[in-house]
């Protein structure tokens, strides 16, 4: 039994699944392949905490008891653009990976190519899901942000945090990264901040704010919603790899050691164990005072963000 906190995690998550099976692709057709392994990577497990983020921050500004609705498709497609990127992550061409979420990586079963695609189909899948909820979501208040339309701008959300000015960014200076020995220690802490804040930061960041652009948040609030998931999504990667050291494969359901195989730079590897750590709980202590500021003190969001710094997995 966990606790009390691990018990409604794991209810959250089991809902998160239930609405993702909502939107799974059908497996038939001449597609039939490309789409049997998207399905595989998709329902592999994961910890499903980017929807979890995005329907909690839906909830904070829409209310307790507001519905689902409207936030369902930006979940889903949330998880399929995340799942992409670990599709992708995990190929012989990047972090060559054999293990992913306690099973064989996509590539391991289905081939670098079809993996390839799957990436591809998640990708577009997930643009096709927001698109649709957008089309036939309720009639929103209006928005004050750059668009008055909620639905628009939690799309320009979800679509620029995605790409070349979010995770694909980061994404490339990771890989331009990989075994900097002619780097000056400044500019790589300089890289690594940029790294962490756009290959994992920034699906974070977007989660959160699509649900308080759908929940009914002021554009200034999403701009504080945005900086809460910053630092909380600095930390995550920070935290994430502190475990490809100190865990085990059984546990993280992927493989250790990555880092150092692809001759990455981390926090750890360049502040050293010790300062990761409390750097992992400074980040996270950040984005619980941004979220007080807002009136969420206490609030199972506020929860998730401290129990993120001590994550085992
Ligand atoms: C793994 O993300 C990749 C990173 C950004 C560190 P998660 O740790 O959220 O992976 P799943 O979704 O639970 O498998
Ligand atoms: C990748 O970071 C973040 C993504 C955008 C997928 P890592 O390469 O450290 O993620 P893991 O450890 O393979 O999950
Ligand atoms: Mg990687
Ligand atoms: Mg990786
Ligand atoms: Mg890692």
């Amino acid at each position: 039994m966990g606790s009390d906190f691990e018990n409604r995690l794991s209810d959250k998550a089991s809902h998160i699944e239930e609405v993702l099976k909502a939107f799974l692709p059908k497996e038939s057709g001449y597609a039939r392949t490309v789409i049997e392994a998207m399905n595989y990577s998709l329902m592999a497990g994961g910890k499903r905490l980017r929807p979890m983020m995005m329907l909690e921050a839906y909830k904070l500004f829409a209310g307790e008891d507001s519905s689902e609705d409207v936030v369902r498709p930006f979940m889903a497609a949330m998880e399929m653009i995340h799942t992409y990127s670990l599709v992708h992550d995990d190929l012989p061409a990047m972090d060559n990976d054999e293990y992913r979420r306690g099973r064989k990586t996509t590539h391991a079963v289905y081939g670098a190519g079809m993996a390839t695609l799957a990436g591809d189909g998640l990708l577009n899948l997930a643009y096709e899901t927001a698109v649709l909820g957008a089309i036939k979501g309720k009639e929103l208040s209006l928005f004050d942000g750059e668009t008055s339309n909620r639905y628009m701008a939690a799309l320009k959300v979800l679509t620029e945090k995605a790409g070349i000015y979010g995770m694909v960014g980061g994404q490339c200076a990771d890989i331009c990264a990989e075994n900097a020995t002619d780097v000056a220690e400044e500019e790589m802490k300089d890289t690594l901040h940029y790294i962490d804040e756009n290959k994992t930061g920034a699906l974070i960041e977007s989660s959160l704010m699509i649900g308080a652009i759908l929940g009914g948040a002021t554009s200034a609030q999403v701009s504080q919603i945005e900086k809460a998931g910053s630092n909380v999504g600095i930390a995550f990667q920070i935290q994430d790899d502190i475990l490809d050291i100190t865990s085990t494969a059984d546990v993280l359901g992927k493989p250790i050691g990555s880092d150092e195989k692809n001759g990455k730079s981390t926090y750890v590897s360049l502040y050293g164990m010790d300062n990761a750590v409390s750097k992992v709980k400074e980040l996270s202590d950040e984005a619980m005072n941004i979220l007080e500021e807002l009136g969420f003190k206490g609030s199972f969001l506020d929860e998730l963000f401290n129990y993120l710094i001590y994550r085992q997995k």
